[in-house]
């Protein structure tokens, strides 16, 4: 990589106030406290109830909880990616409506698209531009409204997701911190294990789609957790060896929280012993698609400081998969 480096320079979340809880859930599907708790670690989830807002709401907000924290003039934001496996609309980007509504008027907006690893891809993307001296502001927002694909009438994805928003700017650094390395990679076996059919180019909506559900989420959860556990501790661990990193050298995992129990393994396959180390919020939020890895950027920005050693790690329907090694580059404010 070149002299100039990509840093996160600035974070901010959203979550929606309604609570999911455990205990709900049992009122509406067969399922129970103990068995979601030991197979996902997931005790409650936030929903966004408003009909009427789709992602971008979501989107909006925590671009907005960043602007505000770190008082950011949104005129100076170059280009806006919103990570996202659930736009408001086909067609119309939602990242342009979520950059001219959060007043980023001289950006460009796109939406990216490769499910769970959708900001993972997304802050490879962003550092590209910041290393090519192209942009110095590029703000990559990671978003997902995922009650409107899930059927709550089915146990085995509605104890899962949940809804939230999180963004992180990225700015050019010439210290050297910032994002070090990469090691991304897909492979389309996954598409039949984890997808929604309808609704594309391949199944349009019809009324026969929605009659089969096939609007709605679904996964074989089985092969999806074995695919999940190998890939994303392989790419981890591969990112520490081309790194010349050991488990002491890493400070922290930000793991994709898909279920803690593969985010454990990832851990163990890095020899990460200190659970202080492996950042978990997958008990408060469940799998928030795009939003999980900067709702844990935001919820432990307190903790990192400048120089620390933040390996990300993330896997999803695709498949897609990888791990990113970055360089924290500010203290707590
Ligand atoms: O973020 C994108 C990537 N996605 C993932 O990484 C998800 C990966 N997969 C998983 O996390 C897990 O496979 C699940 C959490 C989805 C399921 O856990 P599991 O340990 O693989 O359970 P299972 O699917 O093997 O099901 C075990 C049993 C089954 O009953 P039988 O056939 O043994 O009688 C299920 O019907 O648990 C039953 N079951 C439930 N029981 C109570 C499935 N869902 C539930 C439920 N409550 N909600």
């Amino acid at each position: 990589m070149g002299n100039i480096t990509a840093a996160i320079t600035a974070v901010g979340a959203y979550v929606p106030d309604y609570v999911l809880t455990n205990e709900i859930l049992e009122t509406m599907v067969d399922t129970n406290d103990e068995w979601i708790t030991s197979r996902t670690g997931i005790k409650e989830r936030r929903i966004l109830k408003d009909a009427d807002k789709g992602t971008s709401y979501l989107g909006i907000q925590a671009a907005q909880d960043l602007i505000n924290k770190n008082n950011l003039n949104p005129k100076e934001i170059d280009l806006v990616i919103l990570a996202t496996a659930t736009p408001d609309m086909a067609v119309a980007s939602t990242a342009a409506y979520v950059a001219t509504e959060i007043g980023a008027i001289n950006a460009f907006g796109y939406d990216l698209s490769a499910a769970c690893s959708s900001f993972l891809y997304g802050m490879s993307t962003a550092a590209a531009y910041i290393q090519s001296g192209r942009y110095k502001k590029v703000l990559l927002v990671g978003a997902d409204k995922m009650s409107t694909i899930i059927d709550y009438t089915d146990r085995t994805t509605c104890i899962i997701f949940g809804d939230g928003g999180g963004a992180a700017l990225f700015e050019p650094n010439e210290e050297g911190l910032g994002v070090q390395d990469e090691y991304l990679r897909s492979d389309g076996v996954g598409r039949h294990f984890l997808r929604m059919e309808a609704g594309g180019s391949l199944l349009p909506a019809s009324e026969q789609t929605v009659a089969n559900k096939q609007h709605f989420v679904h996964q074989d959860g089985k092969t999806v957790f074995k695919y999940a556990v190998s890939s994303m501790a392989d790419a981890s661990a591969n990112i520490m060896e081309r790194n010349k990193l050991n488990h002491d050298d890493v400070d922290w995992l930000v793991a994709h929280q898909a279920n803690k129990r593969i985010i454990d393994a990832t851990a163990r396959r890095m020899g990460l012993t200190d659970e202080k180390k492996v950042l978990m919020n997958i008990h408060r939020y469940g799998n928030t698609t795009s939003a999980t890895i900067p709702l844990l950027l935001n919820d432990f920005e307190k903790k990192f400081k400048k120089g620390d050693n933040l390996v990300f790690a993330s896997f999803g329907g695709g498949f897609t998969w990888g791990s990113i090694y970055l360089k924290w580059a500010y203290n707590p404010l």
